[in-house]
């Protein structure tokens, strides 16, 4: 748990920066965050209306993990999930914690979109937050994925853009393969134009980054095929890796997902 501090200006002038303190307890309850993240965007209009946006330190966060470390096995094990999340992910919070620092306040959302500019700090730690962030969403228990299924919309829209859900699968995976993402990178299915795309994506790009990809999409999947994803297990079979994950998707969340971006023109939050 951490504590942010956040200045806001009060008056409309350079000069009235001693001001109000905000703090806010987060407690990397989902729910909070969201909560903070409206406030700032709140705060962000109204101050941006006037002189300046928020200023906010160690603005980002790693969540836990929507379940237990084991909850992914034997799909994906435990020493991974416990490396990946705790230290991986750990890291690109720090990083981009550090990146922002001093800079006006924004949601990790907003982050992604002009991330290319703003350089390598941002590109790779903001994009390194986000995409874990959105993968360990996206998951969950064997046995409760298999009780989860896409709904009638993404069965469709599939179905429109790739012809069925095993040739979607089969594209995923062919995009996942080291010959298509070669090296480290992720890969998506998103959504733009009511159509859903196959993305790879290097390093921690996403499709939300301008100039990624030929115009920015919104995820409501995405897969980590960087080797710290699923070395320790698989070695170098990445494409045993890839056929396993389908195991633990929850196309519960998946089908959420792309509710949202439908409904709101816009990304998918995550706990950030
Ligand atoms: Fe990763």
């Amino acid at each position: 748990m951490k504590l942010s501090i956040i200045y806001v200006s009060s008056l409309a002038t350079t000069e009235a920066w001693s001001h109000t303190c905000l703090k806010m307890v987060n407690d990397n309850n989902v729910k909070n965050q969201n909560k903070r993240r409206d406030m700032l965007r709140s705060f962000g209009s109204v101050v941006l209306t006037s002189i300046a946006a928020p200023i906010v330190s160690n603005a980002y966060q790693l969540p836990d993990l929507p379940y237990p470390y084991e909850a992914l096995e034997p799909y994906i094990d435990t020493p991974t999930m416990k490396l990946h999340h705790d230290k991986h992910h750990a890291t690109y919070v720090a990083n981009i914690n550090k990146a922002t620092e001093g800079k006006p306040a924004m949601s990790l959302v907003d982050l992604q979109t002009n991330a290319l500019e703003a350089g390598p700090g941002v590109r790779n730690n903001g994009g390194g937050h986000y995409n874990h962030a959105f993968f360990w969403s996206e998951m969950t228990s064997a046995d409760k994925a298999s009780k989860t299924k896409a709904s009638s919309k993404l069965s469709s829209l599939i179905d429109k853009s790739f012809g069925s859900m095993d040739d979607f699968k089969a594209k995923f995976q062919a995009q996942a393969a080291p010959g298509a993402v070669f090296g480290s990178g992720w890969v998506w299915l998103a959504y733009k134009g009511d159509k859903l795309h196959i993305v790879g994506t290097p390093n921690q790009d996403n499709p939300l980054m301008k100039g990624v990809a030929s115009e920015i999409m919104y995820p409501i999947l995405g897969l980590d095929v960087w080797e710290h994803a699923y070395y320790l297990k698989y070695q170098n079979r990445r494409p045993e890796y890839v056929s396993a994950f389908w195991n633990v998707v929850n196309w519960d969340k998946v089908s959420e997902n792309l509710d949202y971006v439908i409904q709101n023109n816009a990304a998918v939050p995550v706990p950030e």
